[in-house]
């Protein structure tokens, strides 16, 4: 699907350098536990392109249209929390365009897609500190639910059902 600026397009096995060259960049990858190794990198696309295969709105690739470069990524991946496993909704952009609104308009875009086919609960799970990441999750329509430890630190959990209203 296209926006205004990006496309929002599944993975393709071509991607595979670009996904593993942003999963092991620093700035890329701030606000996640740490960046990947090789092998873990390239596992890490295996997985977005079998979560793909099954959920159409899947962590995915968004291309700017300007430039066709893969700038970052948004949708969901399965995730196990307290016993229940949910669908997280997440996003990554890397420096250059952030700042410019594209996870908001291309979450919106995937989001509409996911609504089409899932009525179920959607996950985002974000750092407290992280300010422009709420930011966009609330932008999104999510609703902050609690604050629960994720993996050992301390997360802020928001959700998003199907019949909330895209703000
Ligand atoms: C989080 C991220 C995806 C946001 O996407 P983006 O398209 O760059 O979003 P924007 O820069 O437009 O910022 C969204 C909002 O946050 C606000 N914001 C940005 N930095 C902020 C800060 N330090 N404090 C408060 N608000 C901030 C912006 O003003 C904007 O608000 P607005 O919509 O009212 O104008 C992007 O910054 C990113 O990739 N960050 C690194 C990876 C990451 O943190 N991913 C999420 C993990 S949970």
């Amino acid at each position: 699907m296209t926006t205004a600026r990006l496309e929002v397009r599944p993975p393709r096995e071509s991607d595979r350098a670009r996904f593993v060259e942003l999963f092991r960049d620093e700035d890329f990858m701030v606000f996640s536990p740490r960046i990947l190794t090789e092998s873990e990198a390239e596992a890490r696309f295996d997985h977005m392109l079998a979560v793909c295969g099954t959920i159409p709105f899947g962590k995915q690739p968004v291309v700017e249209l300007s430039s066709g470069l893969i700038v970052g990524y948004t949708g969901v991946d399965r995730i196990d929390l307290a016993g229940e496993t949910w669908l997280e909704w997440g996003y990554r952009l890397v420096p250059e365009v952030r700042g410019l609104g594209y996870a908001t308009e291309a979450g919106r875009a995937l989001l509409s897609r996911a609504r089409r086919t899932y009525p179920g609960a959607l996950l985002a799970i974000i750092a407290p500190d992280n300010l422009s990441s709420q930011r966009v999750c609330r932008k999104l329509g999510f609703a902050f639910w609690k604050q629960a430890p994720v993996e050992g630190d301390l997360r802020n959990l928001y959700t998003l059902c199907a019949e909330d209203p895209v703000s």
